[in-house]
């Protein structure tokens, strides 16, 4: 079972009794545009497809789980969902080992009374070394819609970089401009190791 602590609240495994919340929270446009048209008819069975989908993740060749929806609670009220994605490569990468390394893709959705408030970016702050460190990544993948100003703007304040900027063959967004934001290993790494690295100045008295 995962929890993962984040600054005021927590991430962790989403229940049963969580569906009438997530199902009030994502009524919302940017959640049906995003989530739910042309994939299932109702809010409801989306997370109870979500709820179910997760536990039937493991992927037996691999011995790992692959699909994490976890709800965002911060003082002990569900504002949101992180989910997170594991995309083992099915062919080695040259020079690496092949299935030991994958790509974690993270999404995110927040209750509309809950935004601005920082708690998707606390959860991306803790979801990408969670996800280099635990899930032994290779590459952190954040992907949303052109458009979606919001989220670049988020997947830009937590350090991605931006990938691909295209047109979506994927059947959610199927025909729209999609962006990829992404942060690989080596440079979480980079990065770490740089701010280690940073002086500590004492104040003059
Ligand atoms: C995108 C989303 C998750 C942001 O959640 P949030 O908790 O409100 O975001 P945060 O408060 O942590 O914001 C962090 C940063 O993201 C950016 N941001 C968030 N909302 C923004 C908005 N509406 N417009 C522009 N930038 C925005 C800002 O840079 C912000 O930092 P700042 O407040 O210091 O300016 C939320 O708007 C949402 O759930 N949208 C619908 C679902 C979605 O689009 N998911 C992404 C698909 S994977």
């Amino acid at each position: 079972m995962v929890e993962i602590k984040i600054p005021g609240g927590r991430l962790r495994e989403l229940e049963t009794l969580d569906i009438p919340t997530l199902v009030k929270l994502s009524q919302t446009a940017d959640f049906e545009d995003l989530y739910v048209i042309d994939q299932v008819s109702s809010h409801e069975n989306y997370w109870r497809d979500l709820l179910f989908r997760q536990l039937d993740q493991r992927r037996p060749d691999i011995g790992i789980r692959t699909e994490y929806e976890l709800p965002i609670e911060v003082d002990g009220i569900v504002n949101g969902v992180l989910g997170i994605s594991i995309k083992p490569y099915i062919f080695s990468k040259s020079g690496y080992g092949g299935i030991d390394l994958h790509d974690v893709e993270v999404n995110y959705f927040i209750g509309q009374e809950f935004r601005r408030r920082g708690v998707a970016e606390q959860a991306l702050r803790t979801i990408i070394p969670y996800s280099f460190e635990q899930l032994k990544a290779w590459r952190v993948l954040g992907i949303c819609l052109g458009e979606n100003t919001a989220s670049r703007r988020l997947l830009e304040k937590v350090g991605m970089n931006q990938g691909y900027l295209g047109i979506s063959r994927n059947h959610v967004a199927q025909g729209r401009q999609v962006a990829e934001y992404n942060l690989t290993l080596p440079e979480f790494n980079a990065r770490k190791n740089a701010e280690a690295l940073v002086p500590v100045c004492e104040m003059a008295s």
